[in-house]
């Protein structure tokens, strides 16, 4: 793992120079020897250094550690990313938490803004019962922890920077992700001289000493000694290694245990003293990291939904929260991407002008005028329903034809959905390695940035840009997510 490095500073400094891109990364002129022996060092590189998943085909490669491992999908070569580009998205990272923490803050505007959500959506009305039993018990939350990812693509057309998402549940790959960086400094430092590159015009990344120091500062903020962190798991989750990187740091660096539950284990093993502190197993948890909990598959019966409540209502510190969480939902994004409403939660001008510059169009269903460009033109369009975890979206004529059921149902079916403006990025060439083998694709890329935010009442303890992650899939899958094999994990060239 990389030494702990500002990432948005390059270890050299990269030459801005838009000819750059072309020439670094045709990686079609690859000599094929050369080609064939990179792939060899980089599939060996990626097994020796944990760059690995569980394998779908073995079931208890998701429950049981060490069995069934394959390399994650990865990207033979980095991929050249514009450095303004880059560190306008790093700077972001601490603004979108701020925004995060302030929005979070206002109750009224999260129940109002998805009230009609609610109606027509099963999953986001429970969160927000939740949400509203908390209102009404006035709970505090005096330490509020946040980790982060904010996605983006860079749309061709008008080189402009502009967010697909806002992660603030189970952000996904700060583990993975630094090996990646890693694997392609590695490659880059012994090959790079027979194609061209350069390895340090590869951001080193630290997202995973940088998401284990948040949580472990959270621990100490709460102040109990011998408190253990909970990861609130999936039952069965090919990804776990990603999540064990942060547990190691956290045991080796810091001195923390973690404990793994599923949502029904905090159930059956949960209990509440009358202080407010939490028990699982007999433990006494002082931070609930999340990496389950966020889509209706985690919640099978109601002794799923009675944990989240259990773990909400004690005094652990939530990663996220259930108001972080109602943040991070989709039609939140849209409402936020309204005019004055920025100005709601931030004073800063400069702070709000740059989160706009980044926001696509987005548009609520009850817009008649969209609507009917949607349907018109439904291309130029995604449609996205209050869903975490891809392959949620609607793309291209089912848009089209969507719509028109709604329109013909006339119901409130409608407020289950966003209308996004579909941003179309460059296309390049990508080497993607998948389970052993080469595939050479076209592809684009989406950059996500880590970001981790802790305050204890006035005091903000961290508010940090937390290291990156690039996915790059083919370029005629609408959807990116690695796991549901669309994409393969990447890093920044910056060109
Ligand atoms: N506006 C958009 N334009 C182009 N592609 C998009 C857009 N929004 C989402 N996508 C693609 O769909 C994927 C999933 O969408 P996203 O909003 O991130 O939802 P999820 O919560 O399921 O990850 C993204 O990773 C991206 O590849
Ligand atoms: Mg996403």
């Amino acid at each position: 793992m990389s030494e702990e490095h500002d990432p948005c500073t390059p270890i050299t400094c990269g030459v801005n120079n838009d000819d750059d891109s072309s020439v670094v990364l045709d990686y079609h002129d690859i000599d094929e020897q050369v080609l064939q022996n990179m792939v060899y060092d980089a599939l060996v590189w990626a097994s020796l250094n944990g760059l690995v998943v569980g394998h779908k085909s073995l079931q208890r490669s998701g429950s049981v550690p060490g069995v069934g491992l394959v390399h994650a999908p990865f990207s033979l070569l980095p991929t050249a990313f514009p450095e303004n580009h880059w560190r306008q998205a790093c700077d972001l990272a601490p603004i979108f938490n701020e925004l995060v923490d302030r929005v979070s803050l206002d109750g009224k505007f999260l129940q109002e803004s998805l009230s009609r959500t609610r109606k027509a959506d099963e999953f986001t009305s429970r969160l927000l019962d939740i949400h509203s039993k908390m209102l009404e018990i006035n709970k505090k939350e005096d330490i509020r922890l946040g980790l982060h990812r904010s996605d983006y693509m860079l749309d061709e057309q008008t080189k402009s920077l502009l967010q697909v998402e806002l992660n603030t549940v189970s952000s996904a790959f700060a583990g993975l992700s630094c090996v990646v960086s890693e694997l392609h400094r590695s490659i880059l430092s012994h090959y790079g001289k027979f194609i061209g590159l350069d390895s340090e015009k590869v951001p080193a990344n630290s997202a995973v000493n940088q998401y284990a120091e948040a949580l472990a500062k959270a621990w100490t903020e709460y102040n109990l000694p011998g408190a253990v962190i909970l990861f609130v798991v999936q039952a069965e989750e090919q990804n776990m290694y990603d999540q064990h990187f942060l547990s190691v740091v956290l045991r080796e660096r810091h001195g923390i245990t973690t404990i793994r539950k599923t949502l029904a284990e905090a159930d059956q093993q949960g209990e509440l003293l009358p202080d407010g502190t939490l028990l699982v197993d007999g433990q006494r948890i002082a931070v609930i990291y999340f990496r389950a909990g966020y889509t209706p598959a985690d919640y099978p019966s109601e002794s799923e939904w009675k944990a989240r409540l259990l773990m909400e209502q004690s005094s652990a510190i939530k990663c996220p929260s259930i108001s972080y969480h109602l943040v991070g939902t989709k039609k939140i994004q849209q409402e936020l991407a309204k005019p004055n409403v920025l100005e709601r939660f931030l004073e800063n001008k400069d702070d709000i002008a740059k989160l706009r510059k980044c926001f696509a169009g987005l548009w609520s269903l009850d817009e008649p005028d969209i609507v009917r460009k949607a349907i018109e033109s439904p291309e130029l369009f995604v449609m996205k329903p209050q869903r975490e975890g891809g392959g949620n979206n609607i793309y291209g004529d089912a848009v089209r034809e969507t719509l028109q059921k709604l329109q013909k149902e006339g119901s409130q079916g409608d407020a289950a959905y966003i209308l996004m403006q579909k941003i179309f990025p460059n296309i390049s060439a990508a080497i993607m390695m998948r389970n052993g083998s080469l595939h050479k694709e076209n592809a684009v890329s989406e950059l996500g940035i880590f970001g981790a935010y802790l305050r204890n009442n006035d005091k903000v303890v961290l508010n940090n840009q937390s290291g990156y992650l690039l996915r790059t899939k083919v370029s005629s899958s609408d959807e990116g997510g690695v796991a549901a094999g669309f994409a393969v994990l990447d890093s920044v060239y910056l060109t």
